[in-house]
């Protein structure tokens, strides 16, 4: 059965996910920082390494939450972030962050569903998405999307957590993940479903090889996987054709 934040709802998983973020948006940032020892940042910034070399004038971070994965593409020179989360509770919190930090000229965030993209063809010249694709409903369609409003020759980078594959690290990862992490994420933010959910959709993620093959089948080419610290985070790089 598909991880969902609350097992109890008769809701449709999309649904659950933006009451969830909604419910934890004021704490989401300290507790991603917390919980991971701000090496998620380290993460974000590689990638964004990676997506420099392109170049890109249009970015479109997807389930961009409270705009991290867009704040840390602002590194990348004359360019255009477009943000879009189905959490309005995420977007708030990040609009006033970014307003923070000067960058309202650079970054936009608006309410948009993943699977539904309210973009014409071929508009944005990279899409990124960090930390989201787990929590989509329908994967295959979320990424559909963005292969279709990504111009052709586009570059897409998905940043996701992984599971680590080598003792000992396996074992500490494992206990930390399914015993601490749920207890500190629901003293904190007080929900009480959040961070469990969090392990269980980790470890139903089609993470690696797998996941390069459902990128292949929808249309992406060209799929590599980067394995972060020691794979408890993967970047994912694809490409859309030429036409
Ligand atoms: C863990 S947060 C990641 C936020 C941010 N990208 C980061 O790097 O910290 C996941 C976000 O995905 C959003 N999300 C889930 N399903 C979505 C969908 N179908 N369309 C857009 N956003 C979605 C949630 O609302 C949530 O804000």
């Amino acid at each position: 059965m598909a991880a969902l934040p609350n097992k109890k709802s008769v809701q449709p998983k999309k649904e659950q996910v933006e009451e969830m973020f909604d419910n934890i948006s004021h704490r989401y940032d300290l507790l991603n920082h917390l919980l991971s020892a701000n090496i998620d940042k380290i993460w974000r910034r590689n990638a964004i390494r990676k997506l420099k070399k392109s170049q890109p004038k249009t970015i479109l971070d997807i389930a961009t939450g409270t705009g991290d994965f867009a704040i840390a593409a602002t590194k990348i020179k004359n360019t255009e972030i477009t943000g879009i989360d189905i959490s309005e509770g995420m977007l708030d919190v990040g609009r006033k962050k970014i307003a923070r930090k000067g960058l309202t000229d650079i970054i936009k965030l608006q309410k948009a569903d993943s699977e539904n993209l309210p973009f014409e063809n071929d508009l944005f010249d990279a899409a990124i998405v960090g930390f989201g694709v787990r929590n989509f409903e329908n994967l295959e369609k979320g990424l559909t999307e963005i292969l279709r409003v990504l111009k052709p020759e586009g570059v897409f980078y998905v940043l996701e957590f992984s599971k680590p594959q080598k003792t000992p690290f396996k074992q500490f990862y494992k206990f930390y993940f399914t015993k601490i992490l749920p207890l500190v994420g629901r003293m904190v933010s007080k929900d009480t479903n959040a961070y469990t959910y969090l392990p269980e959709s980790v470890n139903e993620f089609p993470a690696g090889e797998r996941f390069l093959t459902i990128l292949a089948d929808v249309g992406f080419t060209e799929n590599r996987c980067f394995p972060q610290t020691f794979g408890i985070a993967s970047i994912y790089e694809a490409h859309k054709t030429k036409n």
